[in-house]
């Protein structure tokens, strides 16, 4: 391309990958890209260094004026549009690559084949927490601020999250114990009422998710524990069971929580019957739970909480998930709750925890799809900086975004429809926590300062939840002469579109080609150690 062509007074950005221009409508579709990253539109990653200091360790600083957004420049036939997040500095970088209608170059690295023909699971979503941690720091900053968070987190511009878990009551993630009915033996739940923590930290900023997302957001919930006096040990924290005879006052409870969060305007999507239920038989936990077993679970969903929730108003078409655990307790836990019919009527799913994937391989989870095909799996929760010796948020560290894209992609290709993060965000000690559990999040409030961290495990997830959209379907993606274990990868279809996310978790550079099974082609730098969504539309001769 000689330089009399170049619209822009630097031709750095005129390159292109994967040769020279050749058509008018090429043309006027790179002029159109380009005017896209003069920066007219475009907001970089303003970029804060953390020890150890090197150009790795950085977040993206977002404050009352200013944050980095993602851009969606249209799609032309001729070219792919390419996102990229690395270790080295990228966050959502965007370009474009041509699109080949030969067979793929020789002499790369290796190839991933994408089959649009070969079919699996939609998605549902991918999303995080409105615990009450998350509401009290996004409270904490001023409208313009809290404004450009919610964007980042729903907005268009943004990681356009479509799942929200939203705790029924108090979680590790409050700053105190407490319950929506404290009367002892109100099994008609007539003292019902939310807590001030709703009204302030988890309503108003749910109305706005709803607000940002056009109402395309799925809320699903999960208690922690009973009220105390529920329980057989009088206490919300600590193992236990939830006291006999009091199954039908405790599915009240939840169809209470649907009304009352209806009433404000925020409908549900879906249940899980209980957050962490084996954690309730560990003799020294430390914070809210209540034990069920995958037989008690059934009975009390067959017996109570699905008849209660069928017959309410308020939460009638509501999905049941169980387990809400981790994936360790699969297949035998989906397999006991499909078991007997009635449950298995009232139950859409399971929801799995990532804690514990160290010791249980993700073979699981196809197992259980394979022997249940018509029931969903859901990645319900998973935070970083949950064990020693790193129990707190780790700025910049790339290792943690890694982690979450690992996971996300592991779960997709074993039939996981979706993946929700933890709080949505955390202050810089990674709290508050009443139980002190500090974890970490992809995005940290800076209140002292107005701002918000971005953390590079946030723009991971975004190259999920921004471009899988709900009803995305997996399709069949392969790699030839790459070790897909360093490079992992999934691939999706969506409104004439397809989409390839791939994980590089070594520090070489990848010269891929990607082959769909149409006939063409898109050849593709993989940075060392980093996130790469490649976009590019059906070709007309393969409908
Ligand atoms: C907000 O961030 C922008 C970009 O980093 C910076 O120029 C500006 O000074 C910041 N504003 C405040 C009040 O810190
Ligand atoms: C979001 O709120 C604005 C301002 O109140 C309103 O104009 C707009 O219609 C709302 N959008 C949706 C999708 O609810
Ligand atoms: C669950 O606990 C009950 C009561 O202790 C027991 O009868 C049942 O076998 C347990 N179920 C499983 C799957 O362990
Ligand atoms: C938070 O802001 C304060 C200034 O108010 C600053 O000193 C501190 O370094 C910031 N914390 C982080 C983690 O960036």
């Amino acid at each position: 391309m000689g330089s009399n062509m170049c619209p822009l007074p630097s031709c750095r950005l005129c390159a292109v990958e994967g040769g020279s221009l050749q058509s008018n409508g090429e043309m006027f579709t790179l002029l159109a890209f380009l005017f896209l990253l003069s920066g007219v539109f475009s907001a970089p990653c303003a970029k804060r260094f953390f020890p150890p200091l090197s150009a790795n360790h950085f977040v993206c600083v977002c404050n009352a004026t200013y944050c980095d957004e993602y851009e969606e420049p249209s799609l032309s036939s001729q070219s792919a549009i390419i996102y990229s997040s690395s270790e080295s500095g990228d966050r959502m970088s965007i370009r474009t690559a041509r699109i080949s209608t030969i067979k793929g170059k020789r002499g790369v690295s290796g190839r991933i084949k994408v089959d649009p023909r070969v079919t699996y699971q939609e998605i549902i979503g991918f999303g995080g927490a409105f615990t009450d941690a998350a509401g009290i720091n996004i409270e904490s900053l001023s409208d313009s601020t809290r404004d450009k968070l919610m964007q980042t987190v729903f907005g268009n511009k943004g990681s356009r999250y479509s799942t929200g878990r939203v705790p029924i009551a108090s979680t590790d993630f409050s700053k105190t114990r407490y319950s929506y009915n404290d009367n002892a033996g109100d099994v008609k739940m007539n003292n019902f009422a939310l807590a001030q923590e709703d009204l302030k930290y988890k309503i108003p900023l749910i109305l706005r998710a709803l607000n940002l997302t056009g109402g395309d957001l799925r809320l699903l919930s999960s208690p922690w524990s009973a009220p105390a006096w529920m329980k057989e040990t009088g206490k919300m924290e600590g193992p236990g069971r939830l006291r006999k005879g009091l199954e039908g006052a405790w599915a009240k409870y939840y169809v209470r929580f649907f009304e009352e969060y209806l009433s404000h305007g925020i409908p549900f999507w879906a249940t899980t019957v209980q957050n962490e239920p084996t954690s309730g038989a560990l003799p020294d936990y430390g914070w809210q739970t209540m034990y069920w077993n995958s037989t008690g679970e059934r009975t009390f969903v067959a017996n109570h909480l699905g008849p209660a929730l069928a017959a309410s108003k308020a939460a009638k078409n509501l999905m049941i998930i169980a387990l809400d655990d981790n994936r360790f307790w699969l297949p035998m836990w989906a397999n006991e709750v499909y078991s007997d019919p009635v449950a298995s009527s009232f139950i859409s799913g399971v929801g799995i925890h990532w804690y514990l994937d160290l010791i249980s391989p993700a073979s699981k989870l196809t197992a259980t799809h394979n022997a249940h095909p018509d029931k969903l799996i859901l990645a319900t929760e998973a935070c970083a900086g949950s064990n020693r010796p790193h129990h707190s948020p780790a700025f910049g560290e790339w290792s943690r975004a890694e982690g979450y894209a690992r996971s996300i992609i592991e779960d997709l290709n074993n039939f996981v429809a979706g993946w929700t993060d933890w709080n949505i965000a955390l202050d810089t000690e990674g709290g508050p926590t009443w139980a002190k559990n500090f974890v970490d999040s992809p995005i940290i409030v800076n209140s002292t300062a107005d701002e918000f961290l971005k953390q590079p495990m946030h723009y991971a997830l975004t190259h999920f939840s921004r471009f899988l959209r709900p009803g995305s379907k997996r399709v069949q993606s392969s790699t030839v002469d790459i070790d897909d274990v360093r490079v992992m990868h999934t691939a999706f279809v969506f409104d004439g579109q397809r989409i390839l996310n791939i994980l590089n978790t070594v520090d070489t550079e990848y010269d891929i080609v990607i082959e769909e099974a149409s006939g063409i082609s898109i050849n593709v730098k993989i940075a060392p150690k980093s996130v790469t969504t490649v976009i590019w539309k059906k070709q007309l001769m393969y409908q």
